[in-house]
């Protein structure tokens, strides 16, 4: 993914905005996903905003790095093969001289798949993840999009709200302790499956366990979703990155229909969780990807 911000004076931004749009529809297809979205500032005074869009702001224990942190537009674009997405990229920022690099990262999903309508993949800490995202379209769609109703500008209806946490995550310190500790940090085990056995897909019961004396209270999942009735409405896909031996971690991605009570309310609630003292969060940011389409273009004029 890469962080553009605007490389032409001001006035010249609605036909920027529309060159990036171009230019990324072009690459779309086959083998390679490719989207847009938008950075707090990155439509014009007098296109409606979508409400929650705002620069990410810093959370306890963040140490965001501007060069890694926000930007004006974010082009991402995934695919089986580095090379052709590699490729894609070079070319598409090729033909917008518009926008210049504002920060990149490269990611991957180690044994990524699809089980039974959820996308799991392995990250640094060797855990499995995916669980506990919806398997159903309908559920996908009720968590990540945005509908009529809300509040919002009526081009942003379809669209949804992207946060991108670039996490640096201790993986010398983590492979030093236990992999029982390690569970009991996430809550899960690494398969995926609950701390008492349960299958990774089933509800776990943490209403018999108030106490945490099997999954203990500071447990990641726990503290993400505590009410296994009512998850919270977000569907997160994250990549690993790698830039040398002490620079390791997760791209987190998450979408969601409403920040607030998707990805805000879940990371106040991860604040004092056991797997703080692993990680540091160094850049990432609030976007919003336009609904598929070019008539939120309309927006501009
Ligand atoms: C620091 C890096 C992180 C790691 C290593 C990590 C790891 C995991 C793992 C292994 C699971 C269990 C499997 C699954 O359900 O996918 C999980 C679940 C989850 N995580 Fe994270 N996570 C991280 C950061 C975050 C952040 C920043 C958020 C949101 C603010 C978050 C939100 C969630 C949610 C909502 C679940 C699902 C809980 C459930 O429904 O059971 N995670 N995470």
């Amino acid at each position: 993914m890469t962080a553009l911000d605007l490389a032409v004076s001001e006035d010249r931004l609605d036909d920027a905005l529309r060159a990036a749009h171009r230019v990324v529809a072009a690459i779309d297809g086959g083998k390679i996903a490719a989207w847009l979205a938008l950075g707090d500032a990155a439509l014009p005074p007098h296109a409606g905003r979508p409400r929650h869009l705002k620069r990410m702001p810093l959370f306890a224990g963040d140490v965001l790095d501007p060069e890694q942190s926000h930007g004006r537009l974010l082009l991402q674009i995934t695919g089986t093969s580095a090379q052709a997405v590699q490729d894609a990229a070079a070319q598409s920022l090729s033909k917008l001289p518009q926008w210049q690099i504002r920060w990149r990262m490269d990611g991957v999903r180690p044994e990524n798949r699809t089980e039974a309508g959820r996308g799991l993949a392995r990250n640094p800490f060797h855990f499995t993840e995916g669980y506990g995202n919806p398997a159903s379209p309908a559920e996908l769609d009720d968590r990540a999009t945005v509908k009529a109703g809300q509040g919002e500008p009526g081009w942003a209806v379809g669209g949804s709200y992207q946060v991108i946490r670039i996490i640096r995550l201790a993986t010398g310190f983590w492979d030093r302790d236990t992999v029982q500790e390690q569970e009991r940090i996430i809550g899960r085990r690494r398969d995926g499956r609950w701390l008492d056995g349960t299958p990774a897909d089933e509800r776990a019961v943490f209403a018999s366990d108030p106490d945490g004396k099997v999954t203990p209270l500071d447990a990641h999942v726990r503290r993400a979703a505590p009410d296994r009735r009512h998850p919270p409405p977000l569907v997160r896909r994250g990549y690993n990155y790698h830039r040398g031996a002490d620079d390791q971690g997760l791209i987190f991605s998450c979408f969601q229909r409403d920040l607030t009570q998707g990805f805000e309310a879940v990371q106040h609630r991860l604040q004092g969780e056991a797997m703080a003292k692993y990680t540091l969060t160094v850049g990432g940011g609030y976007f919003f990807v336009p609904p598929p389409g070019n008539s939120w273009l309309n927006a501009l004029t």
